[in-house]
């Protein structure tokens, strides 16, 4: 069973998603507290996004530089709810096998080192090896279902994690808080980014609500379409 995707996130007007630029223009804890509304029982990121955010500061640095190759999922345990990183080479190094009580799954590729794998057993943490050269986003969401009983996944960025999973056809509904501040910035990734160029038309949504917040922040619920 796929499990429901929603993408949530919080952007400018123009779409720009770097939160510690927001922050003057953001409702202390709104995105947390809005996400918590959606009920998820797992969240994911991508690589760059857990990197800033969660993962030690020094990368993994692997001392043989074998690659894995097709595993086995690894089960370290199940829980009530999932923290879901998407690494593909192996790169975040974690301390601990939670985020603030969720118990972490690193979905990786086949190159990923051997003994990235090794440590992540040690440290009792979660993982999914899927695709050979990059992460096979549609394999790996069946797995969470299958394997860790995950059935409401939110997507918390960033923009490029985003766009893949846009791009592979996962996402059921996009919940996005749009504070009342422009970015501008063509550096900082926009809420779906990355996506491949030959594709011509835009993804179609249906709205489900909005809700305009004291202040000035509105919380936009659609719905995807089926493509
Ligand atoms: N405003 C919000 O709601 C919000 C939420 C989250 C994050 N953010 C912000 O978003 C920014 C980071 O966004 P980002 O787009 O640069 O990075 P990102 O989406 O967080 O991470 C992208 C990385 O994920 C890994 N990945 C694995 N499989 C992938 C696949 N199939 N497709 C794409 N990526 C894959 C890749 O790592 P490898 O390069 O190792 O292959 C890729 O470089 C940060 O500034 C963060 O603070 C904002």
């Amino acid at each position: 069973m796929k499990p429901y995707v929603i993408c949530h996130m919080l952007a400018s007007i123009d779409g720009k998603i770097d939160g510690s630029f927001l922050r003057a223009v953001t409702g202390a804890g709104d995105y947390e507290s809005t996400g918590a509304m959606l009920k998820g029982d797992a969240w994911v990121c991508g690589r760059i996004t857990m990197q800033q955010h969660f993962a030690d500061n020094a990368p993994f640095i692997s001392a043989s530089n074998r690659p894995a190759g097709p595993q086995p999922v690894y089960v370290a345990r199940r829980s009530q709810s999932y923290a879901i990183s998407v690494d593909t080479i192996g790169k975040l190094r974690w301390s601990k096998n939670n985020i603030d009580g969720d118990h972490l799954i690193c979905v990786v590729s086949e190159r990923v080192p051997e003994d990235y794998l090794i440590l992540l057993r040690k440290k009792k943490i979660s993982y999914i090896v899927t695709g050979k050269v990059s992460v096979d986003l549609v394999q790996a969401i069946k797995l969470l279902g299958k394997h860790f009983g995950i059935k409401r996944l939110l997507l918390e960025g960033g923009g490029h994690i985003n766009g893949a999973f846009l791009e592979a056809g996962l996402i059921d509904e996009v919940s996005l808080l749009v504070v009342p501040g422009i970015d501008g910035r063509t550096t900082i990734p926009a809420v779906f980014d990355g996506v491949n160029s030959s594709i011509k038309k835009a993804v179609q949504l249906k709205l489900k609500s909005v809700e305009q917040r004291k202040n000035g922040t509105l919380w936009i619920r659609y719905s995807v379409i089926d493509q």
